[in-house]
């Protein structure tokens, strides 16, 4: 490999055992651009779609041909044409590059990185500055990396309603800006997160750290406990075991219910949720591990034994549940959660890290559901 030349996944999105490890040509960057050297790259389920060519929802990203895959990493600025990073600076990518402030638009989700823009998967690239916010110190970049994806979404989950700058905090003897309808000013909210993936357990630690209550479920014992001895969630319920999770939801509340769902179940988990979330409380529509398309007759039945289409409609004014579909976060937003990450001192889960010619294992290990927390891959550095 000669010296202007570096290594890179690409994906054809045939297939995550299809993905091929290249070189390209070192790219120089233009105004207002830095070119990163990238040392760890943290996997996202996305990941795993786009490889195998499933990540057809969002229909005006299309399905374009070759490209480098995944979207969050760590890495450092080796030459900058910006003022806002110096060379040597320790930089983490923001998923959609010109996400910068507010709700997210159409149109940019047109810069998502892994699809439809080049990923992360490569030993360089260039970034427009502002598509970077600066690291912070304390962090490892195996860790760092875990934070774009995982961490903003679950950060948007429980603090989207916020104002920016005055995230929920229950620590310091109630929430020290409580304009959230949700909750009453002497009640700790609970936050219920869907098994032990990624954005879930970011979801779990951020929850613990602000003073919240915590509920998790998981197909695992092991993870569960792993979750109640490290992290801290108050409650641990197996959805293999337990399929009607949502009445135990209901019982250890005390008939109260969650005030923040994770819902990245989707087509077998939806209507559980609308039964054990709280009057007034959100349920953050994620992910939909259990499928998109909901069954006519659900074979877990759920409220009670009732299959059947669920009727959004009476299930959210029933409670009057805020159902709000999260598409990651925008980057102040981002900077928001790291404040509070340093604050409290939060680590990010690395379930598991493999090489960079092992990219292709690291993405069967995540398919296969065997993680807690992240799965990242270390591309450079010590
Ligand atoms: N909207 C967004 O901005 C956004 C951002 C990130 C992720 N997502 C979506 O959110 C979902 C999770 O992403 P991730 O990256 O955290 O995935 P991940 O790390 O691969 O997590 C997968 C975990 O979810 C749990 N799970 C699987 N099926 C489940 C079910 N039916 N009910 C409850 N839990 C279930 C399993 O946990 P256990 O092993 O403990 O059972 C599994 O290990 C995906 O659908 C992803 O596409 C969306």
């Amino acid at each position: 490999m000669g010296s202007s030349s570096f290594k890179q996944w690409t994906t054809g999105q045939d297939g995550i055992d299809k993905i091929q490890l290249g070189e390209a040509e070192m790219p120089t960057p233009k105004d207002g651009e830095v070119l990163v050297k990238i040392h760890a790259v943290s996997l996202n389920f996305r990941d795993t779609e786009v490889c195998n060519g499933e990540y057809g929802h969002h229909k005006s990203l299309g399905q374009s041909s070759t490209l480098v895959p995944c979207s969050d990493m760590c890495g450092v600025v080796t030459e900058s044409r910006s003022p806002r990073f110096k060379s040597g600076a320790r930089v983490l990518s923001i998923f959609n590059q010109t996400h910068l402030t507010g709700q997210v638009r159409e149109s940019d989700m047109a810069s998502g990185l892994g699809l439809p823009l080049q990923g992360v998967l490569a030993e360089y690239r260039v970034f427009p500055a502002d598509g970077l916010v600066a690291c912070p110190e304390y962090l490892s970049d195996e860790e760092a990396s875990c934070l774009p994806i995982a961490g903003v979404t679950a950060w948007m989950s429980i603090n989207g309603f916020q104002p920016l700058g005055q995230p929920l905090d229950f620590t310091k003897g109630g929430n020290n800006n409580n304009n959230n309808n949700n909750n009453n000013k002497d009640e700790v909210p609970t936050v219920l997160v869907q098994g032990t993936g990624g954005v879930s357990v970011a979801g779990l630690q951020i929850a613990h750290a602000a003073g919240l209550r915590t509920i998790v479920t998981s197909s695992s014992d092991e993870k569960l406990d792993r979750a109640k001895r490290d992290l801290g969630a108050s409650t641990a319920i197996n959805y293999r075991t337990h399929w009607a999770w949502q009445d135990a939801v209901m019982e250890t509340t005390g008939n109260r219910g969650a005030d923040y769902i994770f819902e990245v179940g989707g087509a077998r988990t939806l209507r559980k949720s609308f039964d054990c979330v709280a009057f007034g409380g959100t349920i953050a529509c994620i992910g939909y591990l259990s499928g998109k398309q909901e069954e006519e007759a659900d074979p877990e039945g759920g409220g009670g034994g009732a299959g059947g289409r669920l009727n959004v409609n009476v299930m959210a004014l029933r409670r009057n549940v805020t159902l709000k579909g999260i598409l990651n976060g925008p980057r102040d937003r981002f900077e928001e959660m790291l404040g509070f990450y340093r604050s409290k001192g939060i680590r990010p889960v690395v379930s598991k890290v493999f090489g960079f010619d092992e990219a292709r294992d690291a993405l069967r290990y995540l398919a296969e559901g065997k993680h807690f927390g992240k799965v990242v891959i270390k591309v450079a550095g010590d």
